[in-house]
């Protein structure tokens, strides 16, 4: 059994961050995103891993990730040298998968539950697919299966006008080597994209075994920043063990669950948890709320922050109003002018968000 994972793609919905970095190495609680769906994987036991790269962001996506030894695994980069679809991407893989079975993982979504029972179900049935659903309120957003009691999958439709169902895939998949040849019968869709679901169609059309399992718990695409938000807040919760290598002064407080690494210094702070603080940042005056994940080399100073992810290198100085919701990217930065006459001075990334807070 190998598994493959997909962080190719454009990852034009997390624009700008994008422009300049993978998406699937946008940290959440510190740690990037793709590293989430590695351990999940080794965690259900499969030690041999494709990880499906694009031109653009592949020499960052391996540089920081490795060999998988951190992880016991080996990792294989598998360059798709344009985002050409899902069943491209497993196209692009033959050389890798060889006639193993393999797990497909897209590499931007985080899910709570093991996947060893899923692994086993797919192995005790020797399906040729098995694919994980749930659950949504907007089926039409997604592509959505048709199951029926025994968990066969009868229909799928990428998404449909009038969804047959609720169930909606999520980027976890098992194949068999059928896929292989299923992908070879299918063509583009309309958007140029060789899909997946139209791979896993011609599998029902060809009679073979397909197969749905329900995946509860929480499932998180974050692919968006909103949802990179709810990731990181569910993270927070659930994962950050407290540890203080960093330098806290006397008239700073820490309460709560709290992570700050070496070499950072905090002055007059008050920090309430979770918060995760990476290395060498310095931050003073500033109060710093539940749900913020601050990454290495920030700088802070007088500033009220919470619900929030803040990039590498970034500096925020001076902001007097609160700051919540927002992701800051890697050496942004944000401060108050020094000059007069006191005006909003931008120099702003294209497709960059800014709300500025009335009154
Ligand atoms: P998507 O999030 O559906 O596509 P995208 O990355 O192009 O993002 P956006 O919609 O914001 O433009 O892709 C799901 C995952 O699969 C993601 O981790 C990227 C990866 N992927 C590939 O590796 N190759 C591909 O050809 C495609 C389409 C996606």
């Amino acid at each position: 059994m190998k598994a493959l994972i997909l962080s190719g793609g454009k990852g034009t919905r997390l624009r700008p961050l994008t422009y300049t970095g993978a998406k699937q190495l946008v940290p959440v609680a510190n740690k990037p995103i793709l590293w989430y769906g590695i351990e999940a994987i080794v965690a259900a036991g499969i030690k041999s891993i494709g990880i499906i790269i694009s031109p653009e962001t592949g020499t960052e996506v391996r540089e920081i990730t490795g060999s998988g030894e951190r992880f016991g695994a080996e990792i294989t980069y598998i360059l798709q040298e344009s985002p050409a679809g899902l069943a491209h991407a497993v196209k692009v893989a033959r050389p890798f998968l060889g006639n193993d079975p393999f797990l497909m993982y897209l590499g931007d979504n985080l899910i709570e539950k093991d996947l060893t029972p899923f692994l086993s179900n797919f192995q005790a049935k020797n399906l040729d697919a098995l694919i994980l659903l749930r659950s949504v309120s907007n089926p039409r957003a997604f592509g959505v299966a048709e199951v029926d009691k025994n968990g066969k999958v009868l229909q799928l439709v990428e998404k449909p006008q009038v969804p047959p169902s609720n169930l909606a895939l999520i980027g976890i998949y098992f194949f068999s080597s059928a896929i292989q040849k299923a992908i070879d019968s299918i063509k583009p869709s309309p958007r140029g994209e060789l899909e997946i679901t139209d791979a896993i169609a011609a599998l029902i059309y060809q009679s073979k075994s397909v197969e749905a399992k329900k995946l509860d718990g929480w499932w998180l695409d974050t692919g968006k920043k909103d949802d990179l938000l709810e990731a990181n807040r569910i993270i927070l919760d659930t994962h950050l063990e407290e540890k203080i290598e960093g330098e806290v002064d006397s008239e700073s407080q820490v309460i709560g669950r709290v992570k700050i690494g070496k070499g950072t210094k905090l002055v007059n702070c008050t920090i309430r948890g979770p918060v995760v603080i990476g290395n060498n940042c310095y931050i003073e005056n500033c109060f710093i709320g539940p749900y913020t994940s601050i990454a290495d080399k920030v700088t802070l100073e007088g500033g009220d922050f919470e619900h929030s992810v803040v990039l590498e290198g970034a500096k925020l100085i001076g902001i007097e109003q609160r700051i919540v919701d927002s992701v800051i990217g890697r050496r942004a930065q944000l401060t108050v002018a020094s000059r007069l006459p006191k005006a909003l001075r931008f120099m702003i990334g294209d497709d960059s968000q800014i709300e500025l807070g009335g009154g």
